[in-house]
């Protein structure tokens, strides 16, 4: 019941005059376990190379995120999503499913270290087709079906590899379903599905075409990513997603699409990740540098919103430095 109290006998300021105090009715908390860092792992490279448009991040040599990984671990952060930049790309993807490829032996190497880390491959042909779609292409665009085929074919290469979970991205109609299928029918039945269910065809994934190698892209992705304008349509794509067979759900990006993870978390109980994506860490990031704002304040700030909205995990490229900044609070 509302309390009908009122100052001076009700002061709210009460519950926030010691740091005890407040620590004790705080209904958030956020833990390194709950955060994914995404990893990037370019092939044939000997050192790792830095990535401009993301400050502090790194597109990482085979040795060199085996190094990152290890370091995380000692941090607490035991989950990392994978994406690959081969040598070779094609209009076909080809690259994406071979068992030797980037992240194919990325996958064993970091089972290798500790095969409770938690592993989890992005599946998307982005990074390994040479025009930079998320699918295979015909004279129309994207050939949403014809691209189902190399999805399970890639996802079934990461399981073999041992990921514990594949994160379809492309946005293709069917994706989860397919890919279930594929992985059950090849044993893979524990394999979870992190589905990218509602992704927006955002301008905040501007450093990760720099990122992901992928800078020569000239289309849009508004033929399959979400209109920043809608919010009924992301239910709906979290509620078929959810049917055709996903363990968990992202959110993409987080941020500015609060509402949608309230939305979702309301009706669905399935577990959210929230994606902050490449772009709203570099705003984030290039003010710090200035000064306009203290980092690791910011960044909380922002994990806290997606986490008070319902995401129960945080995808995000400052997961490490956060990990630290948590443990010495
Ligand atoms: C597609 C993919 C993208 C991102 C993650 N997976 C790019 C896109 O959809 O255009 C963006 C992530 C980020 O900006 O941090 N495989």
């Amino acid at each position: 019941m509302l309390s009908t109290m009122t100052y001076p006998t009700l002061r709210l300021n009460r519950l926030r005059r010691t740091q005890g105090i407040r620590q004790l009715v705080q209904e958030t908390h956020l833990r390194p376990s709950q955060f994914i860092l995404p990893l990037f792992v370019r092939e044939n490279i000997a050192d790792k190379v830095k990535i401009e448009s993301l400050p502090g991040v790194y597109q990482h040599s085979l040795s060199t995120v085996i190094e990152e990984v290890k370091t995380c671990q000692k941090r607490g952060i035991s989950s990392f999503l994978l994406f690959g930049i081969p040598s070779q790309k094609d209009k076909n993807a080809s690259s994406a499913y071979q068992s030797h490829g980037i992240v194919q032996q990325t996958i064993r190497a970091i089972k290798d270290i500790d095969a409770n880390l938690v592993v989890i491959a992005d599946c998307c042909l982005c990074e390994y087709t040479d025009h930079g779609h998320c699918g295979i292409l015909n004279v129309k665009g994207l050939d949403n079906d014809a691209t189902l085929d190399i999805l399970a074919q890639i996802a079934l290469s990461y399981a073999q590899a041992g990921a514990d979970i594949i994160a379809p991205s492309g946005m293709i109609d069917g994706m989860v379903r397919t890919i279930r299928l594929a992985l059950d029918h090849h044993g893979f039945n524990d394999c979870l599905i992190l589905s990218y269910a509602v992704k927006y065809a955002s301008a905040f994934y501007g450093p990760f075409r720099e990122a992901a190698g992928s800078e020569k892209f000239q289309g849009t992705r508004n033929h399959h990513q979400l209109n920043p304008a809608q919010s009924k349509e992301a239910l709906r794509e979290a509620i078929l997603d959810n049917q055709e067979g996903a363990d968990m759900l992202i959110i993409k990006p987080a941020s500015h699409y609060l509402d949608i993870i309230y939305m979702i978390s309301q009706h669905l109980h399935v577990p959210i990740a929230a994606y902050h994506v490449s772009g709203e860490y570099a705003l984030l990031k290039l003010a710090a540098t200035q000064s306009i704002i203290k980092e690791q304040d910011a960044f909380l700030e922002h994990y806290l919103s997606s986490a008070r909205a319902g995401a129960s995990m945080i995808i995000s490229y400052n997961a490490k430095e956060m990990a630290h900044y948590l443990s010495n609070q």
